[in-house]
């Protein structure tokens, strides 16, 4: 089992034990007997194939009370914990969650975001109100043994009290396409006083400082880009951004168009107008999760890397 992290972990792993070492104590007991039935009944020269008992009311009352026991202490207990891990503490904090292809966005009350790394206080609890853009994703976490599926049209709620600080690995546990495996994050649990401080940097200074193409460069892994596209020329589950600006391109439909500022931008906030020969039209709208701003940074790092050479022939 993973390190235990958050206030119901070890809850949940002594009701997992208690049914596994349960189950094993059965097995052994139903093995062990037929096992040894086995043995002692098997066929000898001439004798008889099998005892004359066809009847034992004691034995059968033991195997049919103990089972209900167990069976009704395992409901019992695990209603009662199913409860505690639906109500959420009225004091929680309230982060919404939206899962598509292949990535987080975590959007807090204030406004602002963060993509695949959700930042939260230690020993408090949190609320995440989840919902899918496209198909069913799962958020887990194993550290904090919470999992829940992301669901489109709906919401579904989930909640957890992390109680050690750190850094914890988030999974997407339901098969959600090509890139489920990739559909990875980061729970980033900090004292108080840390999130606080998070929290006011993130009003102040929605980016503000470097270049335009340096900023592109850090919404370029912000904002997932990362998982789909390469910057070193290789084709991953979309067209690598290395010598993409200013190429001409074959479309699906076997029209040709140049790679500009309005091509770049019309793929990023309306990836199934034009989608390049060879790729499946796969990328989600980033219409809601870049401004102005951010769009122009991330065209500018796409430019940026262009050989010079590369750089020349497109003007
Ligand atoms: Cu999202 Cu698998």
């Amino acid at each position: 089992m993973p390190p235990e992290s958050s206030t119901l972990s070890s809850e949940v792993d002594a009701l997992f034990y208690f049914i596994f070492y349960s189950a094993l104590i059965i097995f052994l007991i139903v093995v062990g007997a037929g096992t040894l039935l086995i043995i002692k009944y098997r066929k000898k020269g001439k004798d008889r194939l099998t005892s004359g008992k066809d009847h034992n009311l004691k034995l059968e009352l033991a195997w049919t009370i103990i089972p209900l026991i167990l069976v009704f202490i395992v409901f019992v207990w695990g209603f009662q914990l199913y409860m505690k891990m639906n109500i959420v503490p009225r004091d929680a904090i309230e982060i919404n969650v939206t899962a598509q292809k292949w990535f987080w966005t975590f959007t807090f009350d204030e406004g602002f975001n963060s993509i695949n790394e959700l930042l939260v206080p230690v020993d408090h609890p949190i609320k995440l109100v989840m919902s899918s853009k496209d198909v069913i994703h799962s958020f887990f976490v194993p550290d904090f043994r919470v999992k829940m599926d992301v669901v489109p049209n709906q919401y579904t709620v989930t909640w957890f009290e992390a109680n050690k600080t750190g850094t914890f690995d988030l999974f997407c546990a339901e098969y959600c396409g090509t890139g489920h495996s990739t559909m990875l994050g980061k729970v980033k649990v900090v004292s108080m006083e840390e999130y606080q401080d998070w929290k006011s940097q993130q009003l102040q200074s929605l980016p503000e400082g470097g270049s335009l193409s340096e900023q592109g460069a850090l919404l370029y892994k912000q904002k997932a880009c990362i998982t789909c596209h390469t910057n070193d020329g290789s084709a991953k589950i979309g067209p690598s951004f290395k010598g993409l600006y200013g190429r001409s391109q074959r479309m699906s439909d076997n029209s040709t168009v140049t790679a500009d500022e309005n091509y770049l931008r019309e793929s990023i906030l309306d990836p199934q107008a034009k989608v390049v020969a060879g790729f499946d039209p796969v990328m989600p709208t980033y219409q809601s999760l870049l401004n102005d701003r951010e769009l122009d940074a991330l065209i500018s790092y796409i430019k940026s890397l262009n050989t010079e050479e590369e750089q020349g022939d497109s003007k």
